[in-house]
């Protein structure tokens, strides 16, 4: 059973001036597919703050998966992917690539989300865009091959055969 974190960034949400609408939708799916969920988080738009919660859900909670939702984006305030990077010690590009590939059949604004992934020790962090909408459709598509991969993170397994 991997322990998944959810990080939804957004200055107006730590206000309770927006519904974490994001949250639940990553919430939902990763339950469904038997990840435990161990916290979830609204922050402010703030790279330091997003840096230190990823750090501590990474090095203190010990959890598997660390989940972004928002920031990705061009707003001065969207730095996201910013903390991210300054996480992870191993950058998985091919995640947020296969999200934007994906997404990009879906709509050409999918160009426009600078999501990054990559891992921190034994912790995979995987930003995801902000809308709902855009939630559901990188998260559905990547979440099957993150299993895969956090089972080799893990140990679990070696065996990349079908
Ligand atoms: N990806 C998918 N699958 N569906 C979408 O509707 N919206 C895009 C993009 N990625 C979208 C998507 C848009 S309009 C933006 S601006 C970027 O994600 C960044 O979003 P964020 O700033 O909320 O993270």
């Amino acid at each position: 059973m991997f322990k998944v974190g959810i990080i939804t960034a957004s200055d107006k949400g730590s206000i309770g001036e927006r519904e974490d609408i994001s949250g639940k939708v990553i919430r939902e799916i990763v339950e469904a597919k038997g990840y435990v969920v161990e916290k979830a988080i609204i922050l402010p738009d703030d790279e330091e703050v997003l840096l230190k919660e990823m750090i501590y859900m990474a090095d203190e909670l010990k959890l598997d998966l660390i989940l972004t939702t928002g920031g990705t984006g061009f707003s001065k305030r969207d730095v996201t992917p910013e903390a991210t990077m300054r996480a992870c010690n191993r950058m998985a590009n091919g995640i947020a690539e296969a999200m934007r590939y994906y997404s990009l059949g879906i709509t050409p604004r999918a160009m426009l989300s600078r999501a990054v992934s990559g891992i921190r020790d034994d912790t995979l962090i995987v930003n995801l865009p902000g809308s709902p909408k855009a939630v559901k459709e990188s998260l559905e598509y990547i979440i099957d091959s993150i299993y895969h991969g956090l089972e080799i993170l893990t140990g679990q397994t070696g065996d990349c055969a079908r």
